[in-house]
């Protein structure tokens, strides 16, 4: 006996669900993001190590705008993350904030500096799950490093 088309369509709506699986596990970064970081001092082999744009305030700018871009639609609209996907991004330099020593705090911030390089360029994929993508292929180290501007600006 043939298929109704609703049987039909029941099947093919069963196939695709099966096909997307967890809504995180397609997840890729968006190849339309546009970040123009040219008003800002290019990267060159001797930019000390670290965020070089940390307290510019046209770097926060172009950072927020990459990040409302980019990463808004898992940690919330300009960071403010109300029980989105992605973990609250301005909590990340809280345990460095507490630090008393100067220079160890520092090392503490670099230390996050790093790690939020990292985490955005290869993103977040265990057991092949996407839970962030990787974003190097779309954001330059200088588009990035505009985005931490832009949170470390936002911390509370
Ligand atoms: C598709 C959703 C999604 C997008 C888009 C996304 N993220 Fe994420 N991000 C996550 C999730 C989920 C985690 C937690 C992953 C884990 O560790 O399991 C995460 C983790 C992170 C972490 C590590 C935080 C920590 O304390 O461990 C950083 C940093 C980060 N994201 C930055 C960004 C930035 C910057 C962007 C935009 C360029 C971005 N993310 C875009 C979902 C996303």
């Amino acid at each position: 006996m043939p298929l109704t088309a609703t049987k039909r369509l029941r099947r093919l709506l069963a196939t695709l669900a099966l096909a997307t699986g967890p809504a995180l596990a397609n997840e890729v970064a968006d190849p339309n993001v546009v970040v123009d970081t040219s008003a800002l001092a290019p990267l060159t082999a001797s930019t000390p190590a670290g965020n070089p744009y940390r307290g510019q305030a046209r770097a926060i700018e172009i950072g927020r705008n990459a990040f409302n871009q980019a990463c808004a639609r898992c940690h919330g609209v300009d960071a403010v993350n109300k029980g989105q996907v992605g973990p609250d991004l301005l909590r990340m330099d809280r345990a460095c904030s507490r630090i008393a020593d100067p220079s160890i705090r520092e090392l503490c911030v670099l230390d996050n500096d790093d790690f939020f390089l990292k985490s955005v360029q290869d993103g977040k994929i265990r057991v092949g799950v996407v839970h962030m993508p990787a974003w190097k292929e779309v954001l330059s180290p200088a588009a990035i490093w505009t985005i931490r501007s832009f949170l470390e600006s936002r911390r509370p």
